[in-house]
């Protein structure tokens, strides 16, 4: 499959530590890594290693760090040739804390880059692809770009993730084929349970499945034929990191769909490529 991706990529300064520190405490970090990371790119990379032809549309800072983030990108064979590179720009940073006692992880993110516009997104040529992805960020453009691509190509396959509440996005919504929603939304939106979130999600979409991550109790998918489907998380033997695990989730459900036309078989394989991920360092 050709699939496009639009969202960010980010420069992950990492931190392992054996227990999450307390406010004002010091403590030793027992690893440091640096990564590339960012959702659409996650999810893309991989999407790439099971054998997809992937594009990444984004914008990039012309820095060091986006000269690292550039050759970690084509080193797993994402096209980066919809990029758009701000000059001047600082490439957007998140300080990862990653506990081992927990396998939390816990993010500060320090963003100050231009978002991709819709003016960046009328560029793409999107005859060349099968699949696009959004990240569900800057909602206004975010809906002017599903609106042009609806009405230039009413079949080709699109999913949206709902990660954080932004003011708006649910507006794209009915454009989409597929969601896929993170526990911190549905918590930001103050519902802890996945049935009533999607009874909440349910008047905004048209015939769109639904996919829903709970960390470690496990994912959901509302189909609107069959209903409300749940899958057990697989745990790891032990956790080892969850940073990225629902952007691997979203990879699973697209690259599952996409193969085996099977929303459940998709809830399936997400839900286990997730846990999967949880026991192994990186992505
Ligand atoms: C993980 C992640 C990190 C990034 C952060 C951005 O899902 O994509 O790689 O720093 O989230 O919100």
């Amino acid at each position: 499959m050709r699939i496009l991706a639009v969202g960010v990529a980010t420069l992950d300064i990492v931190n392992r530590v054996e227990a999450y520190p307390q406010e004002d405490q010091e403590i030793r970090a027992i690893s440091q890594s640096r990564r590339r990371g960012g959702n659409a790119c996650n999810s893309l990379t991989v999407l790439s290693r099971l054998g997809h032809s992937c594009s990444w549309a984004g914008v990039m800072a012309d820095d060091e760090a986006s000269r690292f983030i550039l050759d970690q990108l084509h080193s797993v064979q994402i096209d980066t040739r919809w990029v758009r590179v701000e000059s001047g720009g600082m490439t957007p940073t998140s300080y990862i804390t990653t506990a081992e006692a927990s396998g939390s992880r816990t993010i500060v993110h320090y963003r100050q880059l231009s978002e991709f516009s819709y003016e960046d997104f009328a560029e793409i040529d999107l005859q060349a692809y099968d699949w696009v992805h959004f990240e569900g960020r800057n909602p206004q453009a975010t809906l002017k770009m599903l609106q042009q691509l609806r009405q230039q190509y009413p079949n080709l396959q699109v999913s949206l993730e709902l990660e954080k509440p932004r003011p708006g996005l649910e507006q794209a919504l009915p454009y989409v084929d597929v969601v896929l929603i993170s526990r911190a939304y549905s918590m930001a939106k103050g519902i802890a349970d996945a049935r009533q979130l999607f009874d909440h999600i349910t008047p905004m979409i048209r015939q769109a499945l639904c996919y829903l991550a709970w960390g470690e109790h496990g994912s959901w998918m509302l189909d609107r034929d069959r209903g409300v489907h749940f899958e057990q998380a697989v745990k790891p033997a032990k956790v080892v990191d969850t940073l990225g695990a629902g952007d691997v989730f979203n990879a699973g459900v697209i690259h599952a769909l996409f193969e085996w036309l099977d929303p459940l078989e998709a809830l399936r394989y997400g839900n286990r490529i997730a846990g999967e991920k949880c026991g192994r360092d990186g992505l």
